[in-house]
């Protein structure tokens, strides 16, 4: 392996004890940081994903609320309990886990958060915030892959960043991140013709596409950055990437692994998006 990995475990780690030691000073101020989750239905990966952000909350010394509800909710429920927890002092942040079932309207559950505790950064007031270049809440995972460039010292300015794959919550937000550091950006996608027209051009390659070993060495320019976005199965059960690891890692100049990449990044930006937020409402 000629690339040199980015190890998102060691650096997640990092970022939480400087967390830990932010929550301490605004305790020593009377507030504790406060996330709800909530959670609806059965689906074992977002229990999983839950049951690990009431986990780090604890390690980090803030606290947390899971509500739980049955697939079945009707969706005026699930309104009336955010509209509760937007009007409870001791939560900053509130998480609505996705995906949600098919009779609730996603968009509708998003908008009824608060801005000023939407964590996820997916409120269209935090996403138009963010795209204007205005303090918001930055979505967690595109959040954590720019960390990742910034604590590895990768400068972004003036690179060339392909990002493959165009969903809300990863893709079309860290093009913005991305733009917002004076990069130049491609979006590729699903309909786009010779991809690898594209990425081989890139300093910085974003995989988001959540397809096994999608992107090979062929895609990839000697030297360039590969963060790896996928978390997928590949068809003994094993957790990978949407890069075919052995091969890219062999060309690239950087590379992000799967496990121990982008994904320990993610909830540790939830944190400090919650930490944010009980911060900045001491002056609201
Ligand atoms: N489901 C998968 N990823 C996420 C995320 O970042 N936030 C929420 N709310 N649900 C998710």
């Amino acid at each position: 392996m000629t690339a040199q990995l980015i190890n998102g475990k060691d650096i997640a780690a990092k970022k939480r004890v400087e967390i830990a030691k932010e929550v301490q000073i605004l305790k020593g101020n009377g507030i504790t940081p406060g996330l709800a989750v909530i959670l609806v239905g059965n689906n074992d990966a977002s229990k999983t994903y839950v049951r690990n952000k009431e986990k780090a909350c604890q390690e980090l010394g803030m606290n947390s609320l899971l509500i739980e509800l049955a697939n079945g909710v009707p969706e005026q429920e699930l309104l009336a309990k955010i509209e509760e927890l937007n009007d409870d002092p001791a939560i900053h942040g509130i998480l609505v886990q996705l995906p949600l079932p098919d009779h609730i309207d996603e968009r509708k559950v998003i908008e009824t958060i608060s801005p000023l505790k939407d964590v996820d950064g997916f409120h269209p007031i935090n996403i138009g915030r963010m795209m204007t270049g205005q303090n918001a809440f930055l979505p967690c995972t595109p959040y954590g892959i720019m960390v990742l460039l910034d604590e590895t010292g990768i400068t972004v300015e003036g690179k060339h960043v392909v990002i493959v794959g165009r969903s809300n919550i990863v893709g079309k937000p860290v093009g913005q991140l991305f733009l917002n550091q004076n990069a130049t950006v491609t979006y590729c996608h699903s309909k786009t013709k010779d991809l690898k027209l594209h990425t081989r051009q890139a300093d910085i390659v974003v995989a988001a596409v959540g397809i096994p070993n999608f992107i090979t060495a062929d895609h990839i320019k000697e030297g360039a950055v590969v963060i790896d976005v996928g978390i997928n199965r590949n068809e003994a059960g094993k957790l990978c990437g949407d890069v075919k690891f052995d091969e890219v890692s062999e060309k690239a100049g950087f590379i992000t692994p799967v496990p121990k990449g982008v994904g320990p990044m993610t909830i540790t930006m939830l944190m400090y998006n919650t930490l944010k937020s009980a911060a900045e409402s001491l002056n609201q």
